[in-house]
């Protein structure tokens, strides 16, 4: 079972940064024809897509990961590297949680406004957040990749 929950926690975390890396991509390019209604239409779409798929495999990371630290039983005898991940990476999965939903909906009715200015603001401070989750997930790995 452990193996699986694993298998959950990588596949989950491959889709959620594969999918916070592109759909940063995706929006600074898109930004710059924001006066076009049709990319209006995509920009909405890219972002109520990215909602469906990025949430639930954070979560997936997660909640595998705390399955996990419940069959290995280690109590307080965890290296430093398993704390960062779990204290760390499990406040920056409820943050980005939150914190990237609220800021989906407000860029989705900025758009629905027609405000130019407005939503192409909204379309920097989202893809801020998303490059700020982005190097927060990094160091995480980067923790556990030397396993320091
Ligand atoms: C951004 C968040 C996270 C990232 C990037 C991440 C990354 C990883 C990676 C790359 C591994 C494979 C390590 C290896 O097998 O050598 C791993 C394993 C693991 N993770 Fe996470 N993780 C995150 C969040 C969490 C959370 C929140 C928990 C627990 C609450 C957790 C618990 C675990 C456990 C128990 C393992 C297995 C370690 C082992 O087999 O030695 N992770 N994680």
């Amino acid at each position: 079972m452990y193996g699986f929950w694993l298998f959950i926690h990588l596949s989950g975390l491959c889709v959620w940064l594969g999918s916070l890396v592109a759909v940063g991509i995706l929006l600074s390019a898109m930004k710059k024809q924001i006066h076009s209604a049709d990319v209006g239409a995509l920009v909405k779409k890219t972002v109520r897509t990215f909602n469906f798929l990025t949430h639930p495999s954070a979560f997936l990371v997660l909640i595998s990961g705390v399955l996990m630290l419940l069959q290995m039983g280690l109590g307080s005898d965890k290296p430093f590297w398993m704390i960062y991940m779990e204290r760390v990476g499990g406040m920056v999965i409820l943050l980005f949680i939150i914190v990237i939903s609220i800021m989906g909906r407000r860029l989705v009715k900025r758009i629905s406004g027609g405000g130019v200015q407005s939503a192409s603001s909204s379309i920097s401070s989202y893809v801020t957040g998303l490059a700020v989750s982005s190097a927060l997930v990094f160091s995480i790995i980067f923790v556990v990749s030397g396993k320091y």
